[in-house]
């Protein structure tokens, strides 16, 4: 028997949409576990400041069509010091705290391992970021409503690159990874997407521009991920191909952090529910040091260390598929 009786969570790094549906989850599905919940403020800097406070099944009525998080999110610099974790622990001792659910992405969980090891603390993740790049899950909370806005946004640029027959550039967000770019660009119809993890990609797409890959078309449309390789993001691609390729009239567009926010799909309040409620039992099966995943639509449990060490890698078919259908 886990001798757990009140846990505490919180919310950390970039915000998601859907991280109000999985707080909703945890602190229900504490309660009905006959635990006591603490809301921690502004990620590990409120755990650091003991910025903490009860929460009720009331605290999260109404929250989980909201996008955002009701707990405030900060990605911080003192959790990285060993003075600024040992803080954070004197005060999750002082609340009488047990364990810790952290709502985020990998920095969020690198930190969440350091702290599991150095005071023998249990902790359990639950992914939010809208990136998808975590190792060890399908999917993150937040990515499924993203790439909505995405193919929402592509969808009207779309109107007006066609009314005048023009090449858009639009960058998306993802950091180092491009699943948002893959994924975007197949359910927009991009003709081309630019992904860090594919070095020749300037190259593929100067021969679709050589070939004329416009030829028939009113208008088209490639993906940047923010992280792309070629260097510069959409902007200076876009210069460089209208230096090289004057005959197509080239404009851009940045996402932007538009992709943030936003009500949550019912993909992402479904499985932030699940993993919700998964991270609580988990953590009363006496687990740590976990992150709680997706595969197959099955909930999985990753050690953070194997979710932290591996690259998780685009999916081969997707990719081909962007040249199969642009054509
Ligand atoms: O990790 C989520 C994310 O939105 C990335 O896609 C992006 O690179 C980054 O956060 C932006 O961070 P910030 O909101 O701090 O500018």
């Amino acid at each position: 028997m886990t001798g757990i009786k009140k846990i505490a969570v919180l919310t950390s790094g970039g915000d998601a949409p859907g991280m109000n549906a999985a707080i909703r989850a945890v602190v229900r599905g504490a309660i009905y576990n006959d635990l006591q919940v603490m809301g921690v403020y502004r990620g590990y800097d409120g755990l650091i400041k003991n910025d903490l406070f009860e929460m009720t099944s009331k605290s999260v009525s109404n929250i989980i069509q909201q996008g955002g998080t009701i707990l405030k999110s900060a990605r911080s610099k003192e959790f990285r010091t060993p003075e600024g974790r040992k803080l954070a622990h004197d005060n999750l001792v002082q609340n009488e705290v047990d364990a810790l659910v952290v709502i985020g992405g990998d920095g969020t969980f690198a930190g969440a391992r350091i702290f599991g090891l150095e005071f023998n603390f249990p902790v359990v993740g639950i992914p939010g970021t809208i990136d998808n790049d975590l190792y060890g899950t399908d999917y993150t909370i937040g990515y499924d409503t993203a790439l909505n806005t995405v193919i929402d946004a592509v969808d009207k640029i779309r109107d007006t690159a066609s009314a005048h027959s023009r090449l858009f550039f639009i960058e998306v967000m993802g950091r180092d990874a491009g699943f948002l770019a893959l994924r975007g660009g197949i359910a927009s119809g991009a003709e081309a997407v630019l992904v860090p993890e594919i070095d020749t990609d300037y190259q593929h797409l100067d021969t679709f521009l050589r070939n004329g890959f416009k030829k028939e078309k009113s208008s088209s449309i490639v993906l940047v991920a923010e992280g792309e390789k070629i260097g510069g993001g959409a902007i200076k691609i876009a210069e460089k191909v209208a230096q090289e390729h004057p005959n197509y009239d080239v404009r851009v567009t940045i996402l932007g952090h538009i992709q943030r926010g936003g009500s949550p799909s019912a993909y992402d309040r479904v499985s932030a529910s699940q993993m919700g409620v998964a991270a609580v039992e988990a953590l009363l099966d006496d687990q740590k040091s976990i992150m709680i995943g997706m595969v197959n639509r099955e909930i999985v449990f990753v050690p953070f260390n194997k979710a932290l060490k591996n690259k998780k890698s685009l999916n081969p078919d997707l990719l081909r598929l962007i040249d199969v259908l642009s054509i």
